[in-house]
């Protein structure tokens, strides 16, 4: 078993003496560089959660600050590399510091952990009370519960788009985290949604709520010739010739992902140029993700936005997870089950 100080703090102090069990990046790159192992246990500082993390999960975000650290570090602002990685929690509140009104003990709870933070994979997180967490609706369990990044992102384009009833979207890529969370936003907002996804997937979507599913391999999409005043690539892999066939000339295109060969990029560059909205990749407003959990745990009570959950795995089979997650291939989400205690 591994034992590795955490890196990537910076605020939260530490569990004086107590150990958690955590998966450990023991050096960067894939899925063979994850451990099971102990890292110091949180405490949390005033104003902050210390959160028994009962659900975590392993996503396209993790995999790439596994592989790609360099990057994350720029994007945290030169915050050390963190050896525990995690974004999306489902949990307990188990402590709370000084001068926390919003949560106390026994509260359950999701959110997104501050990538500046050591992450989920592990027994506990700490995280402000401001941050982005909310009470988690009472039907929901915890392995339902932590479905924040996909849908985060998958907001930045439907907020762009400003979809309302009357208009209709075609999402290419709609069984993955964000675009199965954009059926969904993009449903509650009350636009017409056509979904293009695996046949094996077709099934999944349709619960979602999409209006019309198309399996992708059948000439109902390869031979196409509807167009679409919005479109989303939520997995970066539809032909260029392919989007701009699809798109209505006032249309608007959005990607999550240049793609293995950046077929998008002059695309992207052209209307940043023209300052036109036509292709972009819409990310969410800086700051907006407290509001954002807040917002989803109401849809979720309301049963307007639930989870799409491919795989649950134990903590200690998380690099099989995150082998898996690599493939590009799950469904919505993949969860990693903690247990309590
Ligand atoms: N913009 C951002 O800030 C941001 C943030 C997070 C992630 N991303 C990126 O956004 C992309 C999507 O993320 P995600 O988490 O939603 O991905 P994901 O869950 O891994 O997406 C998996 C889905 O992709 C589809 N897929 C796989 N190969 C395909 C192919 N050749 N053609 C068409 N569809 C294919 C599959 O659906 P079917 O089998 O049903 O077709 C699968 O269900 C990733 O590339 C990720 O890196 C961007």
């Amino acid at each position: 078993m591994v034992s590795v100080p955490v890196a990537g703090s910076g605020r939260a102090r530490r569990g004086e003496g107590e150990a958690m069990k955590a998966a450990i990046v023991t050096r960067f790159g894939s899925h063979w560089s994850i451990e099971i192992g102990e890292a110091p246990k949180p405490v949390p500082a005033a104003g902050e959660l210390l959160v028994r993390v009962r659900a975590a999960t392993v996503n396209r975000t993790d995999c790439g600050e596994l592989r790609h650290p360099l990057i994350e570090r720029l994007i945290t602002r030169g915050q050390p590399r963190r050896t525990i990685l995690g974004l999306d929690f489902a949990g307990e509140v188990e402590a709370v510091g000084d001068g926390v009104t919003a949560f106390a003990p026994g509260d359950r709870v999701f959110g997104m952990n501050p990538r500046s933070r050591p992450g989920a994979q592990a027994d506990y997180i700490c995280l402000p009370e401001s941050g982005a967490v909310a009470a988690i609706p009472a039907a929901i369990p915890f392995d339902q519960a932590p479905v924040c990044e996909g849908a985060y992102y998958a907001s930045g384009t439907i907020n762009a788009f400003a979809l309302g009833p009357g208009d209709e979207i075609l999402i290419y890529g709609a069984s993955g985290a964000i675009g199965a969370a954009a059926v969904q936003l993009a449903r509650d907002r009350g636009a017409r949604v056509v979904a293009v996804v695996d046949g094996q997937h077709v099934e999944l979507t349709r619960r979602l709520g999409a209006d019309r599913v198309i399996d992708r391999t059948t000439p109902e999409f390869t031979g196409m010739t509807e167009r679409f005043g919005f479109v989303l690539d939520a997995v970066g892999k539809l032909p260029v010739r392919k989007w701009r066939r699809l798109l209505k000339p006032e249309g608007r295109f959005a990607v999550t992902d240049l793609g293995p060969w950046w077929q998008d990029a002059p695309f992207l560059l052209w209307s940043a140029i023209r300052r036109s909205p036509r292709v972009s990749v819409p990310l969410p407003a800086r700051g907006s993700a407290p509001g954002f959990v807040r917002f989803l745990a109401d849809r979720m009570a309301e049963g307007r936005f639930r989870a799409a959950v491919d795989r649950v795995y134990k903590l200690d089979e998380i690099a099989e997870a995150y082998r898996f997650v690599q493939t590009g291939q799950k469904a919505g989400i993949v969860v990693i089950e903690i247990p309590a205690g």
